[in-house]
């Protein structure tokens, strides 16, 4: 039997308060909610969801599941901006990693323009609001070989 597909959505700092946090850039919908859709939506995939609002954690979690998983659907949030660790975590694990932004960074502050995990990412989409993570989900399984 086939095995099935295991993909984890990483979010990093702030992303829990979506829903709440600057609405009209990031919308109204909690990530909870978001994730039980998804979950419904892919019943044909082992979807697991991790939260953390510190960079530490997030390289934890990377180390633990980038060597086993089908892939990694992460938005490092501001980490995306500053962090060289994440940055070659995403470069030392196995898994593909997708990179994604519910907002279009591209079109928001300077500092926003630079991304350290990008290089090393399968992929990235920005600016699609939450459906963003569905997409990076299908690019991920369409990798597998
Ligand atoms: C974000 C964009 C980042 O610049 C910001 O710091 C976030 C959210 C996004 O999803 O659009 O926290 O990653």
């Amino acid at each position: 039997m086939a095995k099935r597909p295991v993909i984890w959505i990483l979010n990093g700092p702030n992303l829990n308060l979506l829903g709440i946090r600057e609405p009209e850039i990031y919308g109204n919908q909690s990530f909870d909610t978001y994730f039980r859709q998804l979950q419904s939506r892919y019943p044909e995939i082992d979807l697991h969801y991790y939260h953390s609002n510190h960079e530490g954690d997030l390289l934890d979690k990377l180390h633990e599941i980038g060597f086993s998983c089908t892939g990694i659907v992460f938005n490092p949030g501001a980490y995306t901006h500053t962090s060289i660790a994440l940055a070659d975590a995403v470069k030392a694990i196995e898994s593909p990693v997708f990179e994604v932004h519910i907002s279009d960074v591209s079109r928001r502050e300077p500092f926003r323009q630079i991304s350290y995990l990008r290089p090393y990412c399968s992929g990235h989409i920005m600016g699609e609001g939450l459906a963003g993570y569905d997409k990076a989900i299908r690019e991920l399984l369409s990798l597998r070989k």
